[in-house]
């Protein structure tokens, strides 16, 4: 227990952190790279350039000194980088090395602000918070290697087909290389893949969204090449140039929070964007099988039908379940795609979700790019649908989501 000096000490500086926090990380991140540079085995290093990995990780720390003393009332943003971090690899040991560095970057950016007390505080909070998530991640350790056919880190998979989806998305189906049984996941969640890219000094870690149904004897992944910037994306066109049927990679126990909850029988409506249909096809499978009356309805929005991946598995669902309904919008049709009879075009609205929906009742789970995941959830916001009823994930550190003033 931090005592009650140490824990005004924390909250006198949580405002500090919320001004400086991206600074003292990026400081921070620069430190344990020089120390460690094997830790560059585990980190994304993208987020890093985009400094998207300092945000996420400033946010985290200021939401746990804002509530040191409670920090229960963080713990489902605990759990979801518990998740993150065990499906990663992140060891009880490393947490010792990453306070060390984040309390010294601490004090070189606060300077005098640092005072001895602040920094003994500090340290002890830290010791506390990394206990908390010590414990949460070994017991999700212990969770993935007990299950039958469970391990531990990461497996090798054979890649036994690869299929293309989209001009952009290839699914990859893996199955385990010593063919024990698979373990089965919920609808939603992710394995991290491992790449050892000849010539590349350091792996590559990257998480993919399960897309298929759970119990199946394969796990599917569906990924975008990302090419349309320079440099393009690192994994995902390893992935898709230079790994073949055959082939085996490292995969580690699926993993996630952003999960379906079927305990409850509220309608439902799934919205992606782009890639971001690969959970929600998942959960859609899941919701016919184990709850096929429960109303669905799911809407894609794509830049076009070649780049509208898994048409023909979600039209043959909605073709065969009554209480399934799909609507798909593209930004950019193409002179075919005009043709279409049900053609929505442009992008999601207020106005198109209450014109297609019948009422805002319901449990919404959306993924997608950053853009469309602030315009869906200010839509939502708007029609006065409640923060528990909206679920989603980003692909990608997590973001806070621009609010409706
Ligand atoms: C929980 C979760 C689930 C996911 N599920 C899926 C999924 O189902 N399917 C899927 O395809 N993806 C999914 N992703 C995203 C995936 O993990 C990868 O982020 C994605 O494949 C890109 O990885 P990459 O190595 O190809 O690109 P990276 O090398 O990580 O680059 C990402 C993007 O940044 C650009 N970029 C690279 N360097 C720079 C720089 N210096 N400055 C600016 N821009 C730069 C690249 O061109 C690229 O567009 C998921 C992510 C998460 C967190
Ligand atoms: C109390 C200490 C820690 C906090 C508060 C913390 C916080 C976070 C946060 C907020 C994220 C982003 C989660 C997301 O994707 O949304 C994250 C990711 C991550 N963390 Fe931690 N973390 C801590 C300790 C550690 C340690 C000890 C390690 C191991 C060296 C580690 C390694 C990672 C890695 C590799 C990622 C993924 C980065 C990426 O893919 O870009 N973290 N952490």
């Amino acid at each position: 227990m931090l005592s009650n000096e140490n824990i005004a000490i924390i909250k006198s500086t949580a405002p500090i952190l919320k001004d400086r926090g991206v600074e003292i990380t990026s400081r921070f991140y620069e430190r344990l790279f020089a120390n460690h540079p094997e830790l560059l085995n585990l980190f994304n290093q993208t987020n890093q350039k985009k400094g998207r990995q300092q945000t996420a990780l400033a946010n985290a720390v200021y939401a746990a000194a804002e509530n040191i003393d409670r920090l229960e009332e963080i713990l489902p943003v605990v759990k979801q980088i518990a998740h993150k971090h065990r499906s990663i690899g992140v060891q009880a040991e490393h947490y010792p090395v990453v306070g060390e560095n984040l309390l010294l970057a601490m004090k070189e950016v606060l300077g005098d602000g640092a005072t001895p007390e602040v920094l003994q505080a500090w340290e002890e909070a830290y010791s506390i918070i990394a206990n908390v998530f010590i414990e949460i991640e070994q017991d999700m350790y212990d969770e993935a290697a007990m299950q039958p056919g469970g391990w531990e880190g990461f497996k090798a998979f054979k890649v036994t087909r690869k299929e293309i989806e989209s001009d952009a998305i290839t699914s990859f189906y893996l199955e385990p290389i010593d063919k024990k049984p698979l373990p089965s996941f919920l609808p939603g969640q992710y394995i991290s893949v491992q790449l050892h890219i000849e010539g590349e000094a350091y792996t590559h870690v990257r998480q993919y969204s399960l897309s298929d149904a759970p119990h199946q004897d394969y796990y599917r992944i569906s990924v975008k090449q990302e090419s349309d910037h320079d440099p393009e994306g690192v994994v995902s066109n390893y992935l898709h140039k230079s790994i073949k049927e055959g082939d085996t990679i490292p995969v580690s126990a699926p993993a996630g929070d952003f999960v379906l909850d079927t305990s409850k029988d509220t309608p439902l409506v799934f919205i992606s964007g782009g890639v971001g249909l690969t959970p929600l096809v998942s959960m859609l499978k899941t919701v016919v099988t184990q709850q096929p009356n429960r109303e669905v309805t799911f809407i894609h929005a794509a830049r076009n039908s070649q780049l509208h991946a898994l048409k023909g598995e979600i039209n043959q669902i909605v073709k065969q379940i009554d209480s399934v309904k799909n609507y798909t919008l593209y930004s950019n049709p193409t002179e075919e795609d005009r043709k279409l009879k049900d053609l929505n075009t442009g992008y999601i609205t207020l106005e198109w979700l209450q014109k297609v929906l019948p009422h805002n009742q319901m449990d919404f789970y959306f993924c997608g790019p950053s853009g469309f995941m602030n315009a869906t959830s200010q839509a939502l916001q708007q029609w006065g649908v409640p923060e528990e009823r909206m679920h989603y994930e980003f692909f990608g550190p997590a973001k806070q989501l621009e609010t409706v003033h």
